[in-house]
């Protein structure tokens, strides 16, 4: 349990938990409210005017009750672009008055927000000779807005080099604030804003630490970089992982809009998308997560459907609450949820036993320790190294076996009493794949399997006088001692909370110890107990690295295919995702089972593919709205979602979406079902094309596909398909994954989605 939490510390996601904010009083506390903006009188000159002059009534309504002596009710942030409201500081009565007032559409508690490349590129295969980066000229002038804790402008990888001039659209600016002057900005960092108006009004007692977009904690930093980062040669993480880092889509631009304040909340995260979004960003790369089930209630959905709304591609980190199923708690259906793998990189010592044999084992000790032929310490029976008083026993100078497989011996603990002995070096025995997902490795050591654990006992046990020498900063690069990618222990798992007619996530992308920029006065890596290293480039793991992948290759596809709607871009990187590793077998887990769509959604993305899909499956703003009309929310709910331009003349479920997923529940449980989808995919190849069914189907379940092969004459016409799924409602095969795929003839284009059969929410309480 211990190990799990700390290692999730490490992980690094931010997420915004909807566990409302402790009032700061008993009566006034942050509401964000939603208006519907069609109700405005005509002579309102701004919606700002009307929802000061709302409030204003909702206080004087209130004038007669016990509220009298408080203050006026405090208009925090009006939004206008995303979605119609604003966020107040009200009481009680003030709220139930506000809820009378014309256009009123719906409110909730603000909530508060939590903390949660050198080459990833070209394990994606990005090349200058051919494919995507050249095809999109590195993501020429596509803007990339990042929501997150802020940006340290300082790191090369933010320089300018090479960018040309910032395009007259863009409409964001650079704040000044505490150590940062509005000069900071360039032509590769665009913009960059902070909100925290919010932060303040629900933790008046909290001090602002940094008082500006300047990144204090390095997460928004090291997201940034990767997705739009510039070239910076001779990078690595103290030796390991040596290279030139790069972002994914090295000549995009980055507007930054700083909502983390170590925590944040909710009304601040809102202001800052609905600024990138009237700022003019093509791209939101958001690796934040919030906690609110319900998606007419969660301001990350609300917010993503506007910017859908206005032509953004919005990206969202999956979370990192895996491996348990149900983990992905806000399944938005108008964004990208992005999965986290590992890349085919291993950092390493090399075991040199005293008989020569050599053992390759795991570490990130951040340093060119000097282990040579000492002896090694081993003790069978006990585990010495979850001990101080056992490692004190142990002889100066020596190797010490640490085997972690016995019962409660921790990772963590071992590295915390391994300096305070005399002990020079750990051989440690363990096959917990957590360890190699963080960087933290503060004493000189190697982890091995206990296969090869084996090799070293039989070496030691026929020996009198044992030794070893490890060497350390070793980087392996391809098809290592395992393949890849896999996917990882703590990547959430589908079928999504909020909404499970969607599959959830969308892909799956690099998120395993990722090196980029990141903030150098935040002490990372350690060396014992006390020294605390200052590094410009760090590796981090979790699905906040594996978003701004997915939003670095959208914003190269956006320039490589300026006329592709947000769903077309979405759609090429899943239909030609990958769902086989780099051993040609299918993707597993890091517990070595075959990894499902609830894990890695359609697969791997392969940027390269995805310049040319052949076919895509497009979905307008209108596809969505009648998908949200579907929902069965209130009237309310609803326009919280799509505001007032909203037509719900023709509800459907049946988005067209290039993945499939269906549930069953319960009650269903022994009866047979059927499950009908229509779907309309685009010819985006060049010119005439015949494509081909090929299904996978799912285990006890048929499947029938209408027509078998489509024909298309001439580039962007439409073919129309028809699949239905019937399957057997049995809790005792939960999920049964399958897929259903368009086989170019006499071509290469292969359009492959995802299908799921799986029990829904009533089973699992
Ligand atoms: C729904 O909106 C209407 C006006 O659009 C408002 O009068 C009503 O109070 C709202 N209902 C709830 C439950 O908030
Ligand atoms: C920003 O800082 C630089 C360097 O300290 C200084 O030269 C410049 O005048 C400042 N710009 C503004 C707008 O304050
Ligand atoms: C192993 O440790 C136990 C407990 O401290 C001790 O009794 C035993 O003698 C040790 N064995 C060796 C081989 O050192
Ligand atoms: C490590 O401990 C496990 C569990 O006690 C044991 O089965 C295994 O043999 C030990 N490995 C070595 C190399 O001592
Ligand atoms: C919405 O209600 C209709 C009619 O009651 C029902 O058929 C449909 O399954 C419901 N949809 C959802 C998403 O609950
Ligand atoms: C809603 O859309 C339908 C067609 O989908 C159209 O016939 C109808 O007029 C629209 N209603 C409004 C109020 O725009
Ligand atoms: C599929 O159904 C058959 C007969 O209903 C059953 O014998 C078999 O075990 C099922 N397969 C799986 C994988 O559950
Ligand atoms: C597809 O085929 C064409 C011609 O047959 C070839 O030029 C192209 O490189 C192929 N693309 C891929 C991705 O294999």
């Amino acid at each position: 349990m211990e190990l799990r939490s700390a290692i999730a510390l490490i992980l690094f996601s931010l997420f915004i938990f909807a566990n409302h904010v402790h009032r700061t009083s008993a009566e006034r506390s942050t509401y964000i409210v939603h208006m519907d903006k069609s109700s405005m009188p005509k002579a309102f000159y701004s919606h700002h005017y009307w929802y000061s002059s709302i409030l204003k009534s909702a206080k004087s309504v209130t004038q007669t009750s016990p509220d009298i002596d408080k203050p006026e009710p405090k208009l925090i942030y009006t939004y206008d672009n995303a979605f119609h409201g604003f966020s107040v500081v009200l009481s009680k009565n003030e709220l139930e008055a506000l809820k009378k007032s014309p256009g009123f559409l719906s409110a909730y508690a603000d909530s508060v927000v939590t903390l949660d490349t050198t080459h990833s590129y070209k394990f994606l295969s990005l090349n200058t000779a051919s494919g995507l980066w050249p095809a999109s000229d590195y993501g020429k002038d596509v803007i990339i807005g990042v929501i997150d804790s802020g940006i340290w402008p300082e790191s090369p990888s933010f320089k300018d080099d090479g960018m040309t001039e910032i395009p007259s659209r863009w409409k964001g600016i650079c704040q000044a604030g505490q150590e940062f002057n509005s000069s900071l900005c360039n032509k590769k960092l665009i913009g960059a804003q902070y909100f925290n108006q919010g932060f303040r009004a629900a933790f008046p007692d909290d001090p602002i630490v940094m008082n500006s977009a300047r990144d204090e904690g390095g997460h928004g930093t090291h997201v940034a970089s990767i997705a739009a980062g510039n070239y910076v040669d001779g990078v690595s993480f103290f030796g390991y992982a040596p290279g030139t880092a790069r972002g994914v889509a090295p000549r995009a631009r980055l507007a930054v809009y700083k909502v983390s304040w170590g925590s944040g909340v909710a009304s601040d995260t809102l202001a800052g998308i609905d600024q990138a979004v009237a700022d003019g960003v093509d791209i939101l790369s958001i690796s934040l997560g919030a906690e609110e089930i319900n998606l007419y209630e969660n301001p990350l959905s609300i917010a993503s459907f506007g910017a859908r709304q206005k032509g953004v591609l919005v990206c969202f980190s999956a979370g990192n609450r895996g491996p348990s199923f149900r983990t992905i708690r806000t399944s938005i259906p108008w964004a990208i949820i992005v999965a986290s793998g590992t890349v085919d990189r291993w950092f390493a010592g090399t075991l040199t036993l005293g008989n020569g044999k050599t053992i390759t084992g795991w570490t990130t000790f951040p340093a060119r320790a000097t282990i040579r032929n000492l002896p090694i310490v081993y003790n069978e029976t006990i585990s010495p190294c979850n001990s101080p008083e056992l490692l004190a026993q142990a002889p100066d100078q020596s190797i010490i076996i640490c085997n972690l497989t016995m019962e409660n011996t921790y990772f963590d603990f071992t590295m915390y009493y391994l300096p305070q002995s005399n002990v020079r070096a750990a051989i440690i025995i363990s096959e917990d794949f957590s360890i190699q997902r963080s960087f933290s490795f503060p004493f000189p050591g190697v982890v091995i399997s206990p296969t090869e654990a084996r090799e070293v006992s039989d070496y030691v046990s026929n020996n009198d006088a044992p030794i070893a020498t490890i060497d350390f900063q070793q980087t392996i690069l391809g098809t290592g001692p395992r393949a890849a990618p896999v996917l990882a222990d703590f990547s959430s798992r589908g079928p999504g909370v909020s909404y499970e007619g969607i599959l959830k996530p969308d892909i799956m992308a690099p998120g395993v110890l990722i090196l980029a920029a990141y903030h150098p006065y935040t002490p990372r890596p350690t060396i014992g107990n006390n020294i605390f290293l200052s590094t410009d480039y760090t590796l981090l793991s979790g699905t906040s690295m594996a978003c701004p992948h997915i939003s670095g290759i959208a914003a190269l596809l956006k320039a490589a295919h300026p006329d592709w709607s947000p769903a077309a871009i979405q759609s090429a990187m899943m239909t030609t995702a990958n769902p086989l590793d780099n051993a040609g077998q299918p993707i597993r887990e890091d517990g070595n089972f075959v990894a499902t769509p609830l894990g890695i959604g359609s697969g791997q993305v392969d940027p390269n593919r995805a310049l040319d899909p052949g076919l895509v499956y497009d979905a307008s703003v209108q596809d969505l709205v009648n998908l949200v009309c579907s929902m069965n929310f209130t009237r309310n709910q609803t326009q919280t979602i799509l505001r007032s331009s909203y037509n719900c003349s023709n509800p459907s479920a049946d988005l067209n979406y290039p993945s499939f997923v269906t549930v069953f529940f319960r009650a269903d449980q022994g009866r047979t079902l059927t499950r009908r989808f229509q779907r309309t995919v685009t010819n985006v190849g060049d010119g005439a094309a015949t494509y081909r069914v090929k299904l996978e189907v799912p285990v006890n379940t048929t499947m029938r596909i209408r027509p078998e092969t489509l024909v298309f004459r001439k580039k962007y016409e439409k073919q129309s398909y028809s699949l239905m799924i019937r399957y057997k409602a049995d809790i005792e095969i939960q999920h049964r994954p399958g897929s259903v795929t368009w086989i170019e003839q006499n071509g290469n284009h292969t359009v492959r989605s995802p299908i799921m059969v799986s029990a829904g929410a009533d089973f699992f309480g």
